[in-house]
C-alpha cells in the first residue's frame, strides 16, 4: 500500500515533501550511485536531498515521507562505518515509521558469504519498524560491475505514478 501525500500539499500542510536519499559508503561506490539518483529525480522536477548517513540525524527519518536508502556492505555482512548510527538507532530503538515511504538499494559482493547484508538489514528494519515498502529491494553485485540504473528506472515509474505530491512547486503567475 502506498502513501498518498499530494491533499497535504494542495493544503500546504506537509513538513516535509521532499525525497530523502541516504548513502552508506566506504568507497564511495554508493555514495556515487545515490547522487546519480539524486541528480535523476531532481532533473524530473522532484524535490530530492542526498545526504551522508553520517551528516543525518537518525531520529529525523521520523519525520520523512519518502526515504530511499543505498548501502554497501563490509566487514562480514556489516554496514559501512557511517551508517551503524542508524542502523543501531532503528535496531535499539524500534521508532515508529508508519508514515514512512521507502526503498533500498543494496550494494555488495557475492564473493562474500554474506551478500548485501547491510542494505538486507535496512530492507528488514525498515519494514519491522512499520514503513511501507514502495520498492522490492534492488542488490547490486560489483562482481559483476551491476549498475545502478536500472534501480533509479524502478524509482522514477514508481514516482511517476505516486510521486506528485514530492514534485517541486512551479510558480507560474510571479509578479
Ligand atoms: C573489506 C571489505 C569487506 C567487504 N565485505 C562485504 C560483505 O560482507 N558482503 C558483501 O556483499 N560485500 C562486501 N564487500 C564489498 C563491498 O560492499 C562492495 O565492493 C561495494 O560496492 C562497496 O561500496 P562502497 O564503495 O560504497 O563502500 C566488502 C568489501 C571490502 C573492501
Amino acid at each position: 500500500m502506498s502513501i498518498d501525500h499530494s491533499q497535504e500539499l494542495q493544503n500546504g500542510t506537509s513538513p516535509s515533501n521532499k525525497i530523502m536519499v541516504l548513502f552508506g559508503s566506504e568507497t564511495g561506490t554508493a555514495e556515487e550511485y545515490a547522487f546519480d539518483l539524486g541528480n535523476a529525480l531532481q532533473a524530473e522536477g522532484y524535490a530530492c536531498e542526498v545526504s551522508d548517513l553520517d551528516d543525518y540525524e537518525a531520529s529525523a527519518l521520523a519525520t520523512e515521507h519518502l526515504a530511499i536508502i543505498v548501502s554497501s556492505t563490509y566487514g562480514n555482512g556489516e554496514t559501512p562505518y557511517n551508517a551503524e548510527d542508524m542502523y543501531n538507532w532503528l535496531e535499539t530503538q524500534e521508532p515508529d515509521l508508519s508514515s514512512l515511504s521507502f526503498a533500498v538499494c543494496a550494494l555488495g559482493d557475492s564473493g562474500y558469504p554474506s551478500f548485501a547484508q547491510a542494505g538486507k538489514d535496512f530492507d528488514r528494519l525498515l519494514g519491522e519498524n512499520g514503513a511501507n515498502r514502495i520498492l522490492e529491494r534492488t542488490e547490486l553485485d560489483a562482481c559483476f560491475d551491476e549498475q545502478v540504473e536500472p534501480f533509479i528506472e524502478k524509482v522514477q515509474a514508481w514516482l511517476a505514478l505516486h510521486g506528485q505530491c514530492y514534485k517541486k512547486i512551479v510558480n507560474l503567475n510571479p509578479v
